[in-house]
């Protein structure tokens, strides 16, 4: 049987989990969709049950899986702890040794929340782009890196951005195969104006383009990225980069669509295992009033059925779901826009809803 594990987290993670997990009980009961549930702790929830922000029994239990959901970590509470302790470390830690290497985030402007935007609606409507970041490899997890010494006793940090060409290699392709699935078009984002490192990026981008000839391949420098980001992003269909700029990318992306709270994830292995979790954070300020917007991650259950499942036609299902909702205008809080809201669990019973509705 499908197994997946469940990460609830941090913070509101473990409200918003509970509300894709009622999505999944739904497809098991509606429409026979039958998969194995269990949960462990993860990040500060980790830390608090076993010391670790990845235990030991979680990494285990997230290696069996077919797939695996994560709310959110880190929260206040935990900053001061070592580096190595720290919430955050649970998350890269899963990502390194599942080796999942692509990172997928969509942003999609939802028409019915087009007034969400900061942008004028005209830049932003119908917005439907994909950044396939690296997960893996980068400044991220480069040796050598630390604080140290110098002769003179003043001290200094250290990072290293690292690519080896097959790095490079499999994020291309695994960008490529997205890109052959939707508009054919591949912004390849770097630095090569500066970096060798951009340089070999850019090589490898370009040699592997040919074993994708309908693709049409184009680079833009990172900085120039994010200016055209905000000036233009209907220019771009899917974009790939390194681990950082993915990630300074990709919070752009999602707030072109106003609802941060909207957008899913996956991170991917070779052969299309992946962990799923929404883009947000773990939302400290709002965890345990029953406010936070369920959405990403009953949309990221949706990207895991359709990546890693391989069921397709349930994830139609949530996203129609998904969008039923919205047309009844059901909002929370974080895409109310000053109307009145919903509570996490009365969005995550009207998808449920929504999904038994369906003819089926
Ligand atoms: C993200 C987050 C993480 C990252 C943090 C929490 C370590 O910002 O997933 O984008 O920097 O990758
Ligand atoms: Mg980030």
């Amino acid at each position: 049987m499908t197994k997946i594990a469940i990460l609830p987290g941090d913070g509101i993670g473990p409200e918003i989990v509970a509300e894709a997990v009622k999505v999944l009980d739904c497809l098991r009961d509606e429409y026979g969709f039958a998969a194995e549930l269990e949960s462990a702790p993860v990040g500060g929830a980790g830390y608090d049950a076993a010391g670790q922000p990845l235990p030991d029994a979680t990494l285990t239990l997230c290696r069996e899986a077919d797939a695996v959901l994560l709310g959110a970590v880190g929260g206040p509470q935990y900053d001061a702890l070592p580096r190595e302790l720290r919430p955050e470390r649970g998350l890269l830690g899963l990502r390194s040794a599942l080796q999942l290497f692509s990172n997928l985030r969509p942003a999609v402007l939802y028409p019915q929340l087009a007034g969400a935007s900061s942008l004028k609606p005209e830049i932003v409507a119908g917005l439907d782009l994909m950044i396939v970041r690296e997960l893996t490899g980068g400044i991220y997890f480069g040796q050598p890196r630390g604080i140290r010494e110098r002769e003179n006793g003043e001290r200094e940090g250290y990072n290293t951005l690292v690519y080896a060409e097959h790095e490079i290699e499999r994020i291309a392709r695994s960008a490529f195969d997205v890109a052959m699935k939707r508009n054919k078009r591949l912004c390849s984002v770097d630095k090569a104006n500066v970096l060798e490192v951009s340089e070999l990026w850019r090589e490898v981008m370009i040699r592997v383009s040919a074993d994708y000839p309908e693709v049409e391949l184009t680079h833009m420098y990172v900085d120039n990225a994010s200016m055209q980001l905000v000036k233009w992003p209907k220019q771009f269909d899917v974009m790939v980069t390194k681990n950082m700029f993915g990630d300074i990318l990709s919070d752009t992306a999602a707030m072109l669509t106003g609802s941060i709270g909207m957008l899913p994830s996956a991170s991917l292995d070779a052969s299309g295992k992946g962990m799923y979790e929404p883009i947000h954070g773990s939302a400290p300020d709002i965890a345990g009033q029953n406010r936070a917007n369920p959405l990403a991650t009953i949309l990221s259950v949706a990207m895991m059925l359709r990546y890693s499942l391989g069921r397709p036609d349930l994830a139609e299902r949530i996203e129609l779901a998904v969008s039923a909702v919205l047309d009844q205008g059901l909002r929370t809080d974080d895409i109310a826009d000053g109307g009145s809201s919903v509570s996490t669990a009365d969005m995550g019973d009207a998808v449920v809803q929504a999904l038994r509705n369906q003819e089926h």
